[in-house]
């Protein structure tokens, strides 16, 4: 196999992904691309969304020459995957709520599920928590004003603080709850902020290093990549002026036009 390890998500979130990937694997060929002119993805109808998430991913796995297409999205993964994987020729990993660890790891048997409105109530999600956490109470918490908080610290603008409260705030009915499945890959570049926010200690999960080594077993052996080269990035609205800051700061070079038309409202 050759080519790059392409990361895709409907904005920068997926670049949490990035930083574990890195870890595992450093030195492995890396490319990213986000669909940020349908961003967010999380409040989208499922119809609508499949169809763009394949679009997307077909033009950004052409464009790059990816050997792997890793869908660092868990909106786009409890939806898509069988969708991608039928319309593509090269492996496809997904990124899905960190239900099993967090269960395992939460000693008062109550855990949070933070992530977006479409994740929340997706019967995928359904039957992680019926398999993995059959004995716990899950709390499931649709926070998708975290998503735009998260992009805004990426392009180096001040993170509002009361919407973080606002996101975090159901998962304080629960008084024994100790674990909190990070179920968007946009949260982890909130972490410390939801750490700093939050009343009580909590235990933060989520599937980055899970997904890195997985990864690491489809990707098969890689060659390395000069490390003062700059990684290729596409975004399907490169115009937003804050957008170069995060993709550098995680190693891409500012995103070229990916011109994929957005489909007909369903
Ligand atoms: N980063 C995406 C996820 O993991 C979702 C963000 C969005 O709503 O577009 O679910």
């Amino acid at each position: 196999m050759s080519g790059p390890i392409l990361i895709f998500d409907s904005g920068v979130g997926g670049l949490s992904v990035v930083k574990a990937l890195r870890e595992q694997m450093p030195g492995a060929p890396l490319a990213y691309v986000c669909d940020n002119a349908a961003l967010p993805y999380g409040t989208k109808p499922d119809i609508w969304l499949v169809q763009r998430i394949v679009q997307v991913c077909r033009a950004a796995v052409a464009a790059s020459g990816a050997r792997v297409l890793v869908v660092a999205c868990n909106t786009a993964s409890t939806l898509a995957l069988d969708a991608l994987r039928a319309a593509l020729t090269i492996p496809v990993v997904g990124t899905v709520p960190a239900i099993k660890p967090a269960a395992a790891l939460s000693r008062s048997g109550v855990i949070g599920l933070l992530a977006t409105s479409a994740t929340v109530t997706r019967p995928y999600t359904d039957n992680l928590i019926r398999d993995f956490a059959g004995h716990c109470t899950v709390v499931r918490v649709a926070a998708d004003g975290l998503v735009e908080q998260a992009e805004r610290l990426l392009a180096g603008e001040p993170v509002d603080g009361a919407v973080i409260d606002a996101g975090l705030a159901p998962l304080w009915h629960a008084p024994t709850l100790d674990t909190v499945v990070l179920g968007c890959t946009h949260f982890p570049l909130l972490r410390d902020r939801l750490d700093a926010r939050a009343p009580r200690p909590l235990q933060w999960v989520d599937s980055g290093s899970a997904i890195a080594r997985r990864v690491a077993q489809v990707a098969g052996a890689v060659e390395e990549n000069r490390p003062e080269h700059l990684a290729p990035a596409w975004a399907t609205d490169p115009r937003p002026a804050g957008l170069p800051h995060g993709f550098r700061a995680f190693g891409f070079a500012p995103p070229v036009a990916l011109s994929v038309p957005l489909p007909q409202p369903v």
